[in-house]
C-alpha cells in the first residue's frame, strides 16, 4: 500500500497547506499537458491558494497526497484545471469592441446576406461575453429571427459554464449595461435574498454553451463570421498561441473577424490575419 493517498478522516479546518517547489512544478506540468495553462514559478502562491479548498474537501493532508490522488484519479485533472482558471469577466467588457461590432461587423453581416450566422465566444467564462453579443445581435442584426443565428460559447471551466447557463447576475454586475437594455433583456428577480437579474429567453435562445478545451480537437464544423477569444490566450505560451491563432483562422469565413483582448496582440506571433485595428483581425 506504500505511496497510496490515505484521505485523513478530517483535515483540520485551518490546516495551512504549503506547496513545495517540486510539487508546484509537477502541478504546473500537469496543467500544461491538460490545458496548456502556462503556470510559471511566479504563480506558486496562486496555485497553492486556489487548490487549498479542494485538498480540504478531499480530506487530504497535503499537496504530496494530492499528487498521489491525481495519479490514482486521473479525472481529478479536470477539477484541478477548472480551479486554476481565471474566470474574471464582465458584461460589455471592453466596450470599444462592441462599438466596432455595431459600426463595422454588423453592417457587413447585414450587407453580405448570410442566412447562417455563427459567432464564437471562445473562453466565455460565466456567460457575460456571449450574452452581451446576443444583445447586439438583437439590436443590430437585420431579421435576426428569420435567420439561422447562433453564438457558440465554450469554456474549459465547468463551474463557469454552469453559472453561464443559469444566466443570473447580481444587480451590480449590470452596471455597464446601457439603461435602455437593462429591463429589455434582463428580468429582475431575487436569489439568496439579493436583487438579481436573469437574462430573458430572447437572449438565451441565441446562445449554446459547451465544454471545450481549446487544447483538444474541436468537434464543431464552423465556419464562423466572428470569433472572440478575449483574455484567454494570455494564459498560454507563445507556441500555443501560435497554434490556436492558425486554427481560429481556418474556422472563419473569408472576411471574418477575429477579436482578442485589448491587452493582447498577435504582433509577436506569425499569423495569417490582416490587422484591422488594435486587437481586431480579419481573414482576407
Ligand atoms: C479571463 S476569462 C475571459 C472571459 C471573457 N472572454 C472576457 O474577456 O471577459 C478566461 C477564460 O478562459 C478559459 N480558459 C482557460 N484555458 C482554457 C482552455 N485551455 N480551453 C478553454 N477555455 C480556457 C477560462 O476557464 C476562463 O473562463
Amino acid at each position: 500500500m506504500a505511496g497510496r493517498a490515505q484521505p485523513v478522516q478530517q483535515a483540520p479546518l485551518f490546516q495551512d497547506y504549503e506547496l513545495e517547489r517540486e510539487e508546484f512544478l509537477r502541478i504546473s506540468t500537469l496543467a500544461y499537458e491538460a490545458a496548456r495553462l502556462n503556470l510559471h514559478e511566479g504563480k506558486k502562491l496562486l496555485v497553492q491558494n486556489r487548490l487549498r479548498k479542494r485538498l480540504r474537501a478531499l480530506g487530504l493532508s497535503g499537496f504530496k497526497e494530492y499528487l498521489i490522488y491525481l495519479e490514482e484519479n486521473p479525472e481529478e485533472i479536470r477539477t484541478m484545471v477548472d480551479l486554476l482558471t481565471t474566470n474574471f469577466t464582465r458584461l460589455f467588457r471592453e466596450r470599444e469592441h462592441f462599438d466596432f461590432l455595431r459600426d463595422e461587423v454588423f453592417p457587413w453581416l447585414n450587407a453580405s446576406g448570410f442566412e447562417r450566422i455563427r459567432l464564437w465566444s471562445a473562453g466565455c467564462s460565466s456567460g457575460e461575453e456571449p450574452y452581451s453579443l446576443a444583445v447586439y445581435l438583437r439590436e443590430y442584426l437585420d431579421g435576426v429571427d428569420q435567420k439561422d443565428v447562433l453564438i457558440l460559447a465554450t469554456d474549459i471551466s465547468l463551474r463557469a459554464l454552469s453559472k453561464a447557463k443559469e444566466g443570473l447576475y447580481r444587480e451590480e454586475q449590470l452596471r455597464d449595461v446601457p439603461a435602455q437594455w437593462k429591463f429589455k433583456y434582463f428580468r429582475k428577480c431575487r436569489s439568496n435574498g439579493e436583487s438579481c437579474f436573469r437574462v430573458t429567453p430572447e437572449l438565451s435562445r441565441l446562445v449554446r454553451f459547451r465544454y471545450l478545451n481549446l487544447a483538444d480537437a474541436w468537434p464543431m464544423q464552423g465556419p464562423f463570421q466572428v470569433i472572440l477569444c478575449r483574455n484567454v490566450m494570455i494564459y498560454f505560451d507563445k507556441e500555443t498561441q501560435q497554434e490556436l491563432v492558425r486554427r481560429f483562422h481556418r474556422y472563419l469565413v473569408p472576411g471574418g473577424y477575429f477579436i482578442v483582448g485589448h491587452s493582447e496582440s498577435l504582433t509577436r506571433i506569425q499569423n495569417p490575419f490582416r490587422h484591422r485595428k488594435p486587437s481586431v483581425y480579419r481573414k482576407e
